[in-house]
């Protein structure tokens, strides 16, 4: 296994929609072992393959750090080929962070409840109805998917203030502690 260098937010990969998985591979499996080591390295909660350059749908994610003893735990959990079937309750706000966007967090408004339907790491498929934090990093991983930042539902006074953070990032000078890659390093 091996840490894999994560891209910076203004790399166009985190911008395009994803592709989806047609099928099993050693190559895919050892992406996601890859992938797994990487989230957990970075103390990430979820981790999208397109932060990884590879513009693919696969996610990943562990929310047992985040939700509260009496909920339920789902571990370490493989993503591929999600569809969003149905958002249900009320929007929330909850702090959100990126790994591309390193110590850059604020709230985002999104439904409470998700019903997702997606295949496993040995395509096996599942059907998922997540509340709190389970729902929330579905519902960021699912967006890298489509090429989408949870920068993008702030508002303009909000993105004003996270702008020098942001440059700073993008600049490579940005002291970060895990192996990224911006695209002014290349
Ligand atoms: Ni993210």
């Amino acid at each position: 296994m091996s840490i894999l260098p994560i891209v910076t937010y203004d790399d166009l990969v985190l911008r395009k929609e994803a592709e989806e998985i047609e099928e099993n591979s050693d190559e895919l499996q050892e992406l996601i072992d890859d992938m797994l080591e990487t989230m957990y390295n970075a103390d990430g909660v979820g981790l999208a393959a397109p932060q990884i350059g590879k513009s693919i749908q696969l996610f990943v994610m562990d929310s047992d750090p985040m939700v509260e003893d009496d909920e339920v735990k789902y571990g370490p959990m493989v993503v591929i080929n999600p569809i969003i079937l149905e958002k249900k309750g009320d929007k929330v706000p909850m702090e959100e962070g990126c790994l591309s966007i390193p110590e850059v967090n604020d709230k985002v408004f999104r439904p409470e409840v998700i019903v997702i339907e997606y295949s496993d790491r040995e395509f096996n498929k599942h059907r998922l109805e997540a509340v709190g934090w389970t729902s929330r990093i579905i519902q960021h991983e699912y967006d890298h998917l489509k090429g989408v930042l949870f920068l993008d539902y702030l508002s303009a006074f909000k993105k004003r203030m996270h702008k020098p953070a942001l440059k700073e990032i993008n600049s490579g000078e940005k002291k970060i502690k895990y192996p990224v890659v911006s695209k002014n390093n290349n």
